[in-house]
C-alpha cells in the first residue's frame, strides 16, 4: 500500500478524503495533520477528530498544524463550509486526543524515519509542508511524491484567477512547487468533474449506515453552497480526487508541465500559472490533471464508503 500523510483542513470534501484514505486497502494512512484554511486550525482539527470518532478510526495520529499562512492574516471559507468548517451534519464528540506533536514536527519525524516511501497528500493550504521543509531540509529527498488538491489551469474559485488552497498561502505553494520532488497537481478542472449527483447521494443515504449517511448529509450541505455561490447543479468533491488518483492512476489524465505560483500580482495572487504550451522553456515540475474519469472515481469512492459499518 501507499504510505501517506494526509494534510487537510476539514472541510466537507476533506472529510471524504479522510474516510477514503483510512479505509481503502491500497492506502496506509500514517497520520492526519491539520492546517488553517476552510476554518481556523482549532476547528479543522476538531472536525478531523469528530470524523474519526464517527468512523471509528483510532489508529491514526491527528496532529494540529499551522494557524495562519506564511504571510499575512488568514481568510477562512465561511461562505463555502460554514461557521464550523463542516456545517450540515451533526457529529459525535471526539473520542481521540490530538497528538502532543505539532503537525510540522510529526511530518518531519515520520519522513526522517522513513525509507523514502511516504507520499504527502495535501488537501488544504500547503503551509505545514513549507514550514517542515524550512525547518528540516533533510526531509525533502525523503519525500516519495506529493499529491495536492490545489490550483487551476484556468478559472479560479476564490478570485477569478486563483483556487482557494493556493490563494490562502501562495508563498507556501511556491516552496512546494519548487521543492524538486515528484508532484501531482489535482486542479479545479478535475475536481469540478467529481460531482456528487442526486443519484450518488441517494445511494449513500439508502445504505442506512452512519458513515455513508454522514457523507450524504455533508454533500447535501455542500451542494447548497455550490448552488448558491457558483450555480453548480451538485457538489464538486475536490479533495478525495487526490487519494483516488493514488489508488488508481487511471482515474485522472495528466500532463507534465511547468507550474509557477503567482505570489505578486494585482489580480492574480495565488494563481497557478500552468505552462501548457511550454512558453517558459523550463523543465516540468508537476504532472497536472485535466480530466477525471468520473464513473471510475465514484465506483471507488462509493465502494469504500459503503464498506464502513
Ligand atoms: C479546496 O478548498 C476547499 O474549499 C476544499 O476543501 C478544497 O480543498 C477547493 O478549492
Ligand atoms: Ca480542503
Amino acid at each position: 500500500p501507499h504510505k501517506i500523510i494526509l494534510d487537510c483542513d476539514p472541510g466537507h470534501d476533506d472529510a471524504v478524503a479522510i474516510l477514503l484514505a483510512a479505509r481503502h486497502p491500497a492506502i496506509e494512512l500514517l497520520a492526519i495533520t491539520t492546517v488553517a484554511g476552510n476554518q481556523s486550525v482549532e476547528k479543522t482539527t476538531a472536525n478531523a477528530l469528530k470524523v474519526c470518532a464517527l468512523a471509528d478510526i483510532r489508529h491514526v495520529p491527528i496532529a494540529k498544524g499551522a494557524e495562519k499562512p506564511l504571510r499575512g492574516t488568514p481568510t477562512f471559507a465561511d461562505n463555502i463550509h460554514g461557521e464550523s468548517g463542516m456545517d450540515g451534519p451533526t457529529l459525535p464528540e471526539a473520542t481521540m486526543q490530538v497528538s502532543p506533536l505539532h503537525a510540522v514536527d510529526l511530518m518531519i519525524s515520520l519522513l526522517l524515519q522513513s525509507q523514502g516511501d511516504i507520499t504527502l497528500v495535501l488537501t488544504g493550504p500547503f503551509t505545514n509542508l513549507a514550514l517542515a521543509m524550512q525547518r528540516e531540509p533533510a526531509i525533502v529527498p525523503k519525500i516519495k511524491q506529493i499529491v495536492v488538491m490545489g490550483g487551476a489551469i484556468g478559472l479560479g474559485n476564490v478570485t477569478p484567477g486563483a483556487e482557494f488552497n493556493v490563494w490562502f498561502d501562495p508563498e507556501a505553494a511556491a516552496q512546494v512547487f519548487a521543492c524538486g520532488r515528484p508532484l501531482l497537481m489535482v486542479p479545479l478542472e478535475v475536481t469540478h468533474q467529481a460531482l456528487a449527483t442526486e443519484e450518488i447521494l441517494q445511494q449513500l443515504q439508502a445504505s442506512g449506515r452512519p458513515v455513508p449517511r454522514f457523507v450524504a448529509d455533508l454533500l447535501t450541505y455542500f451542494a447548497g453552497t455550490y448552488q448558491r455561490e457558483f450555480g453548480f447543479p451538485a457538489a464538486p468533491v475536490h479533495d478525495p480526487c487526490t487519494v483516488a488518483a493514488l489508488i488508481d492512476p487511471a482515474i485522472i489524465e495528466t500532463r507534465e508541465m511547468r507550474v509557477e505560483i503567482e505570489t505578486g500580482g494585482e489580480w492574480s495572487r495565488g494563481r497557478t500559472v500552468c505552462d501548457v504550451y511550454g512558453k517558459l522553456g523550463k523543465a516540468p515540475n508537476a504532472r497536472v490533471g485535466y480530466q477525471l474519469h468520473a464513473g471510475r472515481f465514484w465506483e471507488l469512492v462509493l465502494t469504500t464508503l459503503l464498506a464502513y459499518a
